[in-house]
This record gives structure tokens, C-alpha cells and sequence, in this order.
């Protein structure tokens, strides 16, 4: 099977073009990023395998080198508190994937597409996959682009042969991991000596995460499993309150918290069911302390 990754140089993708074929047989990965992130370093040392990188702008090229039988896209503008003063730009986001939309239509490959839980939004009880549109509250313009490709991709593909995922936010190690997240910026924080900035309202709000080791494993399982269904799926390890990150954190390394006002720290706790996803046979195992951890340990001479 050939398979293209989108964003391939980034937290995610770094991540899946060395993890992957540890568990799955590609004939080819194609690794293709803009570099807009500039993450040169995700290319450095890639293990021996059949990989072709190709620096292209998604957003207003198409990919046309091959014929792939899978499309893991995960190529987007991502740092969701900038897109509040950004709409347009990251409505770029949607481009890309109307794109892969075409090109998955056009050679019949397989569609994988990385959405959020932060479309749900606020809301007072568990939430899962049957949540109504109106009652979904995106909680940026970040977050609504997402649903916007979502409905895309539901109007745009011939075929169900495409699956949504709903990813918590991510935390572990990556050669090209980011530091907007949550979990991330506290451990870089920490590691550099200096206070953790927490949202004023945030400390026992409820979200969802996810352990970038069981994404990887996710995406094993939906490929193995052949589920490509055309649904929904939330994909996350726990709903943790940012006081147990950290706790978790400080179980490390001594730290200082400050609260600072953020665009979308008036939500409320928001908890997410994996249910529909676990009901296929699939079981979250990462964890949290494992990869802070980790993480920690790459930081650890900084400071
Ligand atoms: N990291 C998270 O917590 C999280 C949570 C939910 C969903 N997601 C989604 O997963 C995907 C990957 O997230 P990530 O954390 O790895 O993000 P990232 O910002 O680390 O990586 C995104 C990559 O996409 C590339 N890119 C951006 N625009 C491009 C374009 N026009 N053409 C080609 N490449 C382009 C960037 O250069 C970057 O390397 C995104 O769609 C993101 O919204 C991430």
C-alpha cells in the first residue's frame, strides 16, 4: 500500500512517518509539508524505508506524483488561540482538504481526517459522536474551520471510504512536536524555570487528551481493521483537569503556576466519550505520566 501523510513534518506526522511502519507494511510513504512550520528537523535521521518527501503547498497545489491508495491528512494551520484574529488564513486549512477530497475522489484511496474535540465546545454532561450540529459550540475559529471540513468532507466524498477522527488534545514526544498545547507548553515551562501560565477559569476544567503513542496505535487499528466507514470517531486517552497535568508535572520538577487571561478560557469543563471507538475492539492504553515523563527528559538540560 502507498500512503501520503499531510503535514508529515509536524507533532503528529513526525511521528507517524517512524512509528508507523514498525507495525504496517507501506511500499511507499509520501512525506509532504510546506515547511511552513519550519520543522526541518522532523526530516533528520528517518529510519531505511521507502520514503519520498515532497515540499508542496497543499493549499493551492495539487498532489498529483502518484497514485496512493491512503491519505493520512494531517496538514493545517493549528495554533487555534491565533486564529482568533486569523479566520481567513486558516481558512486556508479548508482548501487543503477540499483538495485531498478531490484527489481521494478522483483515485479511489482512502481518507483519513484529523478533526478535534474542541468542536464540542461547552457542555454540561458527557459528550459523544451523537451530539447534534446545533449543539456543537466550537471553541475558536480554528475549532469551526474543522467542522466546516467535516461537513466537506461528508458532502464531497463519492465514497463512505473515509473516516473522521475527534482528536483530544495531543502530549508526548515527537522530533517535531509543537509547544502550543497544553500538556507540551507546561512541561517546556517547567523544564525552562519559569512559571506555568494557566488560563484564569481553567484549573478544574475537565478536557480531553490524547497520547500521541495511542494515536499512532489508532491509526494502526482503523487500518487493519479496514474501518473506513465514513463516521465520526473520538479518539482520546482520558479527560484529565489541567490541576492533574499539573500534578503530574510537579511529581518531576518543583514549578510555580500564574493565571493569564486567554481568547478561549471562558469555557467550561467539557468531557468526551471514546466509546464508539473503544466498541470496535480498540484500547487506549498511553499515559500521561509516561510521556510528561519523556518529555521532561528531553528538556531536562535547559535549565
Ligand atoms: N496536536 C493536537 O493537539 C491536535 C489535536 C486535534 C487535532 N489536531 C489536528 O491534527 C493535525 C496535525 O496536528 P499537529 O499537532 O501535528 O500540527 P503541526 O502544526 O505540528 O503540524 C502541521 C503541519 O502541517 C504543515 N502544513 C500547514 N499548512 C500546510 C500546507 N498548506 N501544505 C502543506 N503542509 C502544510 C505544517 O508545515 C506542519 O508541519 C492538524 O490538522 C490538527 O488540527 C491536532
Amino acid at each position: 500500500m502507498k500512503v501520503l501523510i499531510s503535514g508529515a513534518l509536524g507533532h503528529i506526522g513526525s511521528y507517524l512517518i517512524r512509528e508507523l511502519p514498525k507495525t504496517y507494511n507501506f511500499k511507499k510513504i509520501y512525506i509532504v509539508d510546506n515547511f511552513e512550520s519550519l520543522r526541518f528537523p522532523s526530516l533528520f535521521n528517518l529510519p531505511n524505508y521507502n520514503y519520498k518527501f515532497i515540499n508542496k503547498d497543499l493549499s493551492i497545489e495539487d498532489f498529483k506524483e502518484d497514485k496512493v491508495d491512503l491519505v493520512l491528512h494531517f496538514a493545517a494551520k493549528t495554533d487555534a488561540v491565533n486564529s482568533f484574529n486569523n479566520l481567513k488564513e486558516f481558512k486556508k486549512n479548508k482548501r487543503i482538504t477540499s483538495r485531498l477530497i478531490k484527489y481521494c475522489n478522483l483515485n479511489n484511496a482512502k481518507f483519513v481526517f484529523a478533526s478535534t474535540t474542541s468542536v464540542y465546545g461547552t457542555q454540561n454532561k458527557i459528550v459523544d459522536e451523537n451530539c447534534s450540529l446545533k449543539d456543537l459550540k466550537p471553541q475558536s475559529p480554528y475549532a469551526s474551520v474543522k467542522l466546516e471540513e467535516e461537513k466537506l468532507i461528508k458532502k464531497m466524498m463519492k465514497t463512505n471510504n473515509y473516516i473522521i477522527l475527534r482528536l483530544g488534545t495531543i502530549y508526548g514526544y515527537s522530533i517535531g512536536m509543537r509547544f502550543h498545547t497544553a500538556v507540551n507548553k507546561f512541561c517546556f515551562q517547567a523544564s525552562s524555570n519559569i512559571p506555568i501560565t494557566i488560563w484564569k477559569t481553567a484549573l478544574n476544567q475537565k478536557r480531553p487528551y490524547l497520547s500521541i503513542y495511542d494515536l499512532n496505535r489508532s491509526i494502526g487499528f482503523i487500518m487493519k481493521n479496514n474501518l473506513f466507514d465514513g463516521e465520526i470517531y473520538n479518539i482520546l486517552t482520558n479527560n484529565h483537569t489541567v490541576s492533574y497535568i499539573v500534578n503530574i508535572i510537579s511529581s518531576f520538577k518543583k514549578i510555580n503556576k500564574i493565571f493569564v487571561n486567554s481568547p478561549i478560557m471562558n469555557q467550561l469543563s467539557y468531557e468526551v466519550s471514546s466509546k464508539k471507538f473503544t466498541s470496535k475492539g480498540f484500547k487506549f492504553k498511553g499515559s500521561l505520566k509516561r510521556e510528561v515523563k519523556k518529555t521532561m527528559k528531553m528538556l531536562n538540560k535547559i535549565s
